[in-house]
């Protein structure tokens, strides 16, 4: 395949992301576009904010704002500090964009002609003093199967039970704490999952290269049977339920659930890229236009796998149309903070835009890539961070660099060495290298990015191994030739180095760089190091890069874990 869709999980529009929500899709799925562009791939990378349900509503709410207004504002600030991560979205939508809103209503169309939608009324929490339905997290109470007492209308955070308001015990209004409450009829839509469990099932066990984690999750929602699912709440903040701007009668306030219209807004973006620069969106989406030899992967924490290996395949499978279904799903766990979750409402863990107050985007890139809730949930503590920037980017990569680098320009004008050649000891270090190459280029293409750390490191490690070896600090004197040949090696090495570390630390690898070779046009993906080794032209001048890494010291790791409630809960 020569094309790669990619999308992350959509983040909720309600604030500022955690670091857990960062390495839970959107930084994983960036390391992975990056990846193939570097390997000359043609990549289209698609996110945005999800922008409707009660979270965004009650966000507003808290904030004081028309949701309208605070959606546009949230965008705008998590698009930004996407950017200065830099996560290299080639579009980052929103999912209340004019697209989504054409494309959602399409799918409601050809899933209505399609026989998959049924009108049922059921019975809704309404409250007496809001005067107004209490869909999903707009109701709060005891969760029927563990009392937790905070549950929320759509699911417990407690036990994780998905819930219906209907199902809390002693519920209250989220906004204004009323327990006037009672339950009326409303009429909504329900989309006829049940019909196709069959087509499903048969799709998944297609798909034998993907994680148990993801195949598991799917196979226990399938066996547990599959519930026809609502697709429509009394809300006003959505996408309306009309079709060529008629409302569907009887469904006049109402609007589709957020969970209907969130994975569409994946092709939303993609028409919002498409339109914003004149570009084909279906070449993409629509097997009918191109998009066959698409390869299509999905990027998401596993709380969003049911909803992307059933919800929203039943919705592309019951349009009968040619869509472009995903080909490959990550699926990650969570990354904790101390052993407990991230909480925004207890202010446990760090946010976004404060990392960014601490450190450059790479520190925190490296650190959580390299510690991806992969196999299992991973843990932060301040501790283990410092350690593993101060070992592996501080000593590892940026000793290397900066050592050779600046050992080039006091002892040979900072210009890459010209005499000599290449001997046995680099043959061997090639050799070794080039063996974790292979090994590090398969972790990348199956999207295992621990794994793609450890064997990063490992490289980074042979080089400095390299330099104990060669000593070209010792061979100065005696033998200068000798040591510009040491020098050349691993200045050839450290540009290498930087162009396989670009999807973890990019603006690093741009530094070093433009410190080397003058350009960043030298970061595409290597096939063998053997091929590297002469990248850069004897004679050419050099620049030493600033420090790249500055060590985290004890003073700065007690004053954030005060800051930012580092203690075990
Ligand atoms: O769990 C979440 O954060 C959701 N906003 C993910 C949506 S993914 C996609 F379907 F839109
Ligand atoms: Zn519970």
């Amino acid at each position: 395949m020569s094309r790669y869709l990619i999308t992350s999980a959509l983040p909720y529009i309600n604030g500022v992301k955690h670091l857990g929500n960062l390495v839970g899709s959107m930084l994983p799925a960036d390391a992975y576009a990056r990846f193939h562009r570097a390997r000359g791939r043609e990549v289209l990378f698609v996110c945005a904010t999800d922008e409707h349900g009660t979270p965004a509503e009650l966000a507003a709410h808290e904030a004081g704002l028309p949701v309208a207004e605070y959606c546009a504002k949230m965008h705008t600030l998590q698009k930004g500090l996407g950017e200065r991560f830099g996560l290299s979205f080639d579009s980052f939508g929103r999912s209340h964009s004019a697209q989504n809103h054409e494309i959602t209503q399409h799918f409601y169309h050809q899933l209505d002609k399609n026989g998959f939608l049924e009108e049922r009324v059921t019975r809704q929490v309404y409250s007496i003093d809001d005067g107004r339905f209490l869909p999903d997290r707009y109701v709060v109470g005891t969760c029927k199967y563990c009392g937790y007492e905070k549950a929320r209308g759509d699911q417990c955070e407690n036990c994780t039970r998905v819930l219906d308001p209907t199902d809390l015990i002693n519920p209250h209004s989220a906004i204004s704490g009323s327990t006037n409450i009672e339950t009326r009829d409303s009429k909504h839509l329900f989309l006829k999952q049940s019909q196709m469990v069959g087509r499903l099932r048969e799709w998944i066990d297609s798909k034998k290269d993907w994680p148990l984690l993801v195949t598991s999750i799917a196979r226990k929602w399938l066996d547990e049977g599959l519930n026809d699912r609502s697709i429509t709440r009394d809300l006003s903040w959505g996408i309306p339920v009309t079709y060529k701007g008629e409302v569907r009668p009887g469904f006049e306030g109402k609007v589709f659930y957020v969970w209907f219209d969130a994975p569409i807004e994946y092709i939303g973006a993609t028409m919002e890229w498409a339109d914003a620069t004149e570009n084909n969106w279906k070449r993409w989406w629509r097997e009918d236009e191109g998009a066959t030899d698409v390869r299509y992967v999905q990027v998401m924490g596993k709380d969003n796998v049911p909803f992307h290996t059933v919800g929203f395949p039943v919705t592309l499978f019951g349009s009968q149309e040619p869509w472009k279904v995903v080909d490959y799903i990550k699926g990650l766990n969570w990354m904790n903070y101390y052993g407990g979750k991230f909480s925004t409402s207890g202010n446990r863990g760090v946010f976004m835009d404060q990392a960014l107050e601490l450190l450059p985007a790479d520190y925190w890139r490296w650190y959580l890539l390299a510690n991806a809730p992969e196999s299992d949930d991973s843990n932060f503590t301040w501790e283990h961070f410092q350690a593993t920037v101060n070992h592996d980017l501080a000593d590892v990569l940026g000793n290397f660099v900066n050592r050779i680098a600046k050992f080039c320009t006091t002892r040979f004008e900072g210009r890459i060495p010209e005499q000599g050649e290449y001997g046995a000891l680099e043959t061997e270090t090639t050799a070794a290298l080039d063996q974790r190459l292979a090994t590090l280029t398969r972790y990348m293409e199956a999207l295992e990015f621990r794994k793609s750390a450890t064997e990063l490191r490992s490289m980074w490690v042979i080089g400095n191994e390299y330099l104990q070896k060669a000593e070209p600090w010792m061979k100065i004197k005696l033998n200068p030739v000798a040591a510009g040949v040491s020098i050349r090696y691993a200045l050839n090495l450290a540009l290498a180095f930087a162009a396989l570390a670009q999807p973890f630390i990019p603006e690093t690898s741009a530094k070093i760089s433009y410190a080397l070779a003058n350009t960043d046009s030298a970061l595409t993906w290597p096939k063998t190091l053997t091929d590297r080794l002469s990248q850069l032209t004897p004679g050419a001048p050099i620049t030493v890069p600033e420090v790249l890494f500055a060590k985290i010291k004890d003073t700065q790791v007690a004053e954030w874990a005060k800051r930012f409630g580092g203690v075990d809960p």
